[in-house]
């Protein structure tokens, strides 16, 4: 069926590729020609004039030089070698063949060989115009004012948000065993608890629809929204109204006394909850399908089980939904989350994918807990300011208190994952400090040492009722939780051996990785821009990170060629991504999360090719060998300077050098 789809496709636009195919064809021959000019180190012809010369056809003896010698082409197939070459100009009305023998008899190519020249018609990967990346596209002034301004305020995109609808679809990145998953009918009610401090009107009411959309009103019993001391009076004005009109009292907004910060922020909301169950949720997600009842028949089973579900990516420049791998919480000795792979053999039968999965710890945003438990466990520690800390605090405390963490990988929440967080004060990494002092000498016992060893010392506050609270739950120690929980943590006194003997205990040499490094394919071409015979290539080596992209005379090398991913990566000679600068494109290290490393374009001859992240094209300021690569509008009056042509020859990537 795609294959069948792929050819008739080819068919119908065949037509409108022929006429390409002269000047494209024109260029591989150019750059053939120059292979065995080069190697013969003789003068060869300005490319750009040669091509306007291309009415008058090229003797097959000059292919058959290619053809038939490879290694001749060696010197100019290395990476960044043209500039080593000074192409001597010549009136370029003349073409040579090896021998520097002129070419002047009209000659008409082999079939076979326009086959092996042309240019394929690249498969329409996602075409612009629809979905999401035209939402994103800054088309002036007025809308570059504006994304700027949205990413000082809120790190992310607003241009995109504020286009897209309240209420959207997004894709179901559940297992398919997840869909057939029935649950009890008396499953507990919950109450959500939403903190904002001066989030976006628009993304914050995404959030509240995707949530009333997707949860069954009996298990919805409200939705605390807390206020934290937001700025903007009119903001609250703003989503009060619209919460009143909309919701049917289901959504209750509150607003603190001062700025308390995320931690005493949800006390106070879990303090004006009634339902059942707690869960936590951040102002800037949005739910999956049938999110709520994997994490609430968890509850049922056990109260003491904290379920958090799997957290989404909504990326933050183009608001693309995307499903992330199963991985579990950790933390390394200066008291930072991290994710880490799970356990060598937890992810083998299809089931796997269904079962809850125990989590040393949790990234804090996304979690549900039994309000009463909630409260027993000691809330939050409320001497900790801000953010930060407060999730490692809380993971502690439940496994060493009687409780459990689970991850529940049916249950799919989307979160926009920010680069930085846009507020709260300069203070924020004393914050931090002092929170995860306050973690260590409650919770750590003699394990404290290897991050007080790192760490400054500031003052942490009075941490006796926090002692106290760990006293009367009788939890067990920390070293309890280090061999039980998590042994895979990797003390900072751990010799190898050591480390050998608690591996082969705990049978667990290395971890499951969540992807596989290999990258899928799907295209390969060189861009060149339309109407000329110059081709994007890095200023350096393909290999040279923050190189940046300049305009060359086309060339089968290795810095021309760009292969494009299924995640719509540009990889240039598999090695560096293309990647959005503010100004212009450069090379970066592969980071696989798209955004601005992710390119759309239509597929055809004369496209613009569009950044996700950035909102803009491709473009150079003039049509000239060494012209830089910038980023620019994708809609100008003259396009001459954004359009490009990607052009593929059948040649197998493991031909070229
Ligand atoms: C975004 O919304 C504004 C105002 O509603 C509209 O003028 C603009 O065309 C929209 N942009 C896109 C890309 O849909
Ligand atoms: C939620 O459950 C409680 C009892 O635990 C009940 O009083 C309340 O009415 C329920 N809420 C809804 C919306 O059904
Ligand atoms: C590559 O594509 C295959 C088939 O579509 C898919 O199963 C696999 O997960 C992909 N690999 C990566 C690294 O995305």
């Amino acid at each position: 069926m795609h294959r069948f789809v792929l050819y008739s496709m080819i068919s119908t636009r065949y037509a409108s590729f022929i006429s390409g195919i002269i000047i494209a064809s024109a260029t591989w021959a150019f750059s053939l020609y120059l292979y065995s000019r080069l190697s013969q180190n003789s003068n060869t012809a300005n490319p750009t004039m040669f091509v306007a010369d291309l009415s008058r056809p090229l003797k097959e003896s000059v292919f058959d030089q290619r053809v038939n010698h490879d290694h001749t082409g060696e010197l100019v197939l290395r990476d960044n070698s043209i500039s080593e070459f000074h192409h001597k100009e010549s009136n370029g009305n003349e073409a040579y063949n090896s021998k520097g023998k002129k070419l002047n008899q009209p000659y008409q190519n082999s079939e076979k060989l326009l086959q092996q020249l042309q240019p394929l018609p690249v498969k329409p990967s996602v075409t612009l115009g629809q979905g999401l990346e035209e939402l994103g596209m800054v088309r002036n002034v007025a809308e570059q004012q504006k994304r700027d301004e949205g990413y000082k305020n809120y790190a992310f995109n607003i241009l995109v948000s504020d286009n897209l609808s309240l209420q959207r679809e997004i894709p179901d990145t559940r297992h398919k065993l997840c869909k057939e998953q029935t649950f009890p009918k008396n499953l507990p009610n919950a109450s959500i608890v939403i903190c904002f401090y001066n989030e976006h009107y628009q993304t914050l009411l995404r959030s509240l629809h995707s949530i009333i959309d997707r949860t069954p009103k009996v298990l919805l019993h409200e939705i605390i929204l807390v206020n934290d001391w937001s700025e903007s009076d009119a903001l609250h004005e703003r989503i009060n109204r619209y919460v009143n009109n909309n919701f049917n009292g289901k959504v209750k907004l509150f607003k603190t006394e001062r700025r308390e910060g995320l931690i005493r922020a949800r006390m106070f909301g879990a303090r004006k909850a009634t339902g059942k169950v707690l869960i936590f949720l951040d102002s800037h997600i949005e739910v999956n399908k049938m999110w709520i009842e994997p994490l609430l028949s968890r509850i049922a089973i056990s109260r003491t089980i904290v379920p958090m579900p799997v957290i989404d990516i909504i990326n933050a420049d183009t608001f693309q939904y995307t499903s992330s791998p199963l991985v579990r919480g950790g933390f390394n000795w200066g008291l930072h989350f991290k994710w880490d792979n799970l356990p060598v053999g937890t992810l083998v039968h299809d089931e796997d994918f269904v079962k809850p999965i125990k989590s040393p710890t949790m990234a804090g945003g996304l979690f549900a807990m039994d309000r009463q438990y909630f409260i027993e466990l000691g809330e939050y520690d409320s001497g900790m300011d801000v953010w930060g800390g407060e999730n490692l605090e809380i993971s502690f405390r439940i496994w060493m208190c009687g409780g459990s963490i689970e991850l529940i990988p049916c249950s799919r929440v989307g979160h926009v994952f920010r680069r930085r967080r846009p507020y709260g004060g300069d203070d924020q990494h004393d914050t931090m400090l002092k929170n995860s002092l306050r973690v260590a000498y409650v919770w750590m016992d003699k394990y404290k040492e290897y991050f007080l060893r790192d760490a400054k010392k500031v003052d942490y506050g009075d941490i006796s009722e926090r002692v106290a609270l760990r006293q009367r739950l009788k939890c067990k120690d920390f070293s309890w939780y280090l061999d039980t929980v998590y042994p895979e943590l990797v003390l900072p006194d751990d010799s190898e051996r050591h480390l050998k003997d608690k591996w082969a205990r705990i049978d667990q040499k290395q971890v499951q990785p969540w992807h596989s490094r290999k990258r899928n394919y799907t295209d390969q071409y060189q861009i060149k821009l339309a109407n000329s015979a110059l081709c994007i290539q890095s200023e350096k080596d393909i290999k040279t990170k923050g190189s940046k992209l300049i305009l060359a005379p086309c060339l089968r090398i290795k810095s021309q060629m760009w292969h494009e991913t299924d995640k719509n990566e540009l990889i240039l000679g598999q090695m560096l991504c293309m990647e959005a600068n503010e100004k212009r494109p450069i090379l970066g290290k592969c980071h696989e999360m798209g955004g601005n490393q992710e390119w759309r374009h239509k597929g055809s001859n004369g496209t613009p090719i569009y950044n996700m992240a950035a909102g803009t094209c491709l473009g150079v300021m003039r049509a000239n060998r060494k012209s830089q690569i910038i980023m620019d509008l994708c809609k100008k009056h003259d396009s001459s300077l954004i359009n490009w042509d990607l052009v593929r020859s059948k040649l197998p990537a493991t031909e070229m050098r």
